[in-house]
């Protein structure tokens, strides 16, 4: 089986709903053992039952990714209960227009550019950190970056500290990249475009039109690609950002 990913420890940021969600589910299906990580244990749970149920394995990691020494013990305790960790998918994220107040920078204020950064840069780096130095050791690692659009191109929709957060990530992951490519670790963004969003979030109504395969993107569409970059086949694939939007071209 190619992307077979049977034996490989991953852990999954901001799993507990949404995109993460289906990452998770995807590695899973695929074989590895799955650290669900959110902000709130339920969320992680009720992913961690869903991959369960289909016989594969999944753990509760339950831990905020902007407090580096939670994230240092959490990740210490998913390799006691699990293994070293093999696959590392930040996935964390406020969202951009949608979640925030979608406000142009000169009307925000920094509280509001500091919750963008924390997230979306510090929380990447947090993790990264955490399970960098085990990867090298081991010769063999992957991590991707759940990125988007906002940090690669310029957007008039008052998500500034967003993109510079997301922007930021991509840059943090092409330097990664290189400093471990020799130490067989991979380092990559995944930048999404708009996605299907569930329950009260309709703000997205109507936008299948702006994007050229008519739909907006599913939590699967982003598993696919976290499952090739995650695995053995991917090891020349390094440093890069993938656009997963639907067509639109950003770059
Ligand atoms: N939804 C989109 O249209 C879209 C577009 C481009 C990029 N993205 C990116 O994709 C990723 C997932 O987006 P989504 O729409 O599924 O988000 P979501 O808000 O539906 O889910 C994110 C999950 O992350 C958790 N989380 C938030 N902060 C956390 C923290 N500090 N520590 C641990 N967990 C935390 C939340 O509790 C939540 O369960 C994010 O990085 C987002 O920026 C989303």
């Amino acid at each position: 089986m190619i992307f077979d990913l049977a034996g490989r420890v991953a852990v999954v940021t901001g799993a507990g709903q949404g995109v993460g969600a289906g990452i998770a589910r995807m590695l899973a299906a695929q074989g590895a053992a799955v650290a669900v990580n959110d902000l709130l244990a339920e969320r992680a749970q009720a992913t961690v039952d869903a991959i369960t149920a289909k016989g594969a394995k999944a753990i509760v990691s339950a831990f905020d990714v902007t407090d580096y020494n939670a994230v240092t013990a959490a990740i210490a305790d998913v390799e006691r209960q699990l293994g070293p960790v093999d696959i590392l998918v930040n996935n964390a994220g406020n969202g951009g227009a949608e979640r925030m107040r979608p406000a142009q920078f000169r009307d925000t204020d920094p509280a509001e550019w500091r919750g963008a950064i924390d997230v979306n840069l510090y929380g990447v780096m947090n993790c990264c950190r955490a399970v960098i130095n085990g990867m090298c050791e081991r010769q063999h690692g992957r991590i991707v970056t759940i990125s988007s659009g906002a940090g690669s191109v310029g957007l008039n929709i008052g998500v500034s500290a967003y993109g510079g957060g997301k922007g930021g990530g991509q840059g943090f992951m092409r330097h990664l990249a290189v400093e471990n490519a020799r130490q067989g670790v991979t380092a990559n963004s995944v930048a999404l475009g708009l996605m299907r969003f569930e329950g009260e979030r309709t703000v997205t109504a109507g936008l299948e039109r702006t994007i050229p395969v008519g739909r907006l993107g599913e939590p699967d569409d982003v598993g696919a690609i976290c499952v090739y970059l995650a695995s053995d086949e991917a090891a020349w694939v390094t440093g890069q950002t993938i656009h997963v939007n639907g067509g639109n071209v950003t770059s």
